[in-house]
């Protein structure tokens, strides 16, 4: 497995891929989970090369505690790629991502500014921003993102498609616990007790049958709620645990209010 560091590196391995070979991409942020290794493991069988890019893109943080705080277990990193079969690992550094000191922003006018991203300005342009970068540099055929950050694959599906860049998005089950809770880099960060309490989340948002209802039961359980919602087919949420702040969604018709429970 190789590792690039730099923007011309990554450039003269993308042009000696041979025309005929599909190149699959795995965007990540390391500090890689189950979740993770699903994405790399999808694109390993559905791809003749597999890129994965670890990079803590400072610009899609809205809160520098949460930024200086995000785990960074670069070995271990390095492992779960080399187990899942990725060709190449692509680790910039921040100034390479920026030449422009982020002066060129991508941003959506309309679904970035909701949910995620009222509480999180100017995240998803970060995201989007990066991705974009990423995209031009790796030249994916497919590019994979699990669902469990959902708005941020529609919008990335949806900037794919505004911009006719040539790949396919492809979304990705959300991996959980066998409690139910939604695997995130962040989980580590939850105390024992915060770690027993947070499956909770997931469990609350199917058994209601309303939004509100869903917030109303998280908040008499201990969780700060910033939003519960329903839309675009899902429900969607997202709460603070004992400091940490977890994200999830699932579609309405595995909650109470699609009938399935
Ligand atoms: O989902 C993530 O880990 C990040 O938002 C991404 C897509 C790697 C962009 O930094």
């Amino acid at each position: 497995m190789r590792q690039l560091h730099t923007i011309a590196e990554l450039q003269d391995w993308r042009q000696s891929v041979p025309a005929g070979k599909t190149v699959g991409f795995v965007p990540t942020m390391g500090a890689l989970h189950r979740g993770h290794r699903a994405l790399i493991e999808r694109a390993r069988r559905e791809c003749d090369l597999v890129v994965v890019s670890i990079f803590v893109n400072p610009t899609q943080f809205n809160d520098p505690k949460d930024l200086h705080s995000y785990p960074q277990p670069l070995e271990k990193d390095l492992e779960a790629c080399r187990d899942e079969g990725a060709d190449l690992v692509f680790l910039p550094r921040r100034e390479s991502m920026y030449p422009d000191d982020y002066r060129y922003v991508v941003h959506e006018r309309e679904a970035s500014l909701a949910l995620e991203g009222k509480q999180r300005p100017g995240h998803f342009d970060g995201v989007l921003t990066v991705v974009l970068k990423l995209f031009n540099l790796v030249a994916p055929h497919r590019a994979y993102f699990g669902e469990k950050d959902w708005q941020q694959l529609q919008l990335v599906k949806e900037m794919a498609a505004a911009l006719f860049l040539p790949l396919e998005v492809v979304p990705c089950e959300t991996v959980r616990e066998s409690d139910g809770l939604a695997l995130s880099s962040r989980n580590v960060r939850l105390s024992p007790e915060a770690r027993a309490q947070a499956p909770r989340f997931a469990a609350a948002m199917r058994e209601a049958a309303t939004a509100e209802e869903a917030a109303e039961r998280l908040r008499g359980e201990g969780f700060a709620v910033e939003y519960v919602a329903d839309r675009w087919g899902r429900r969607l949420g997202a709460v603070q645990l004992g400091g940490v702040r977890l994200i999830d969604n699932m579609p309405l018709s595995q909650t109470m209010a699609g009938g399935e429970g």
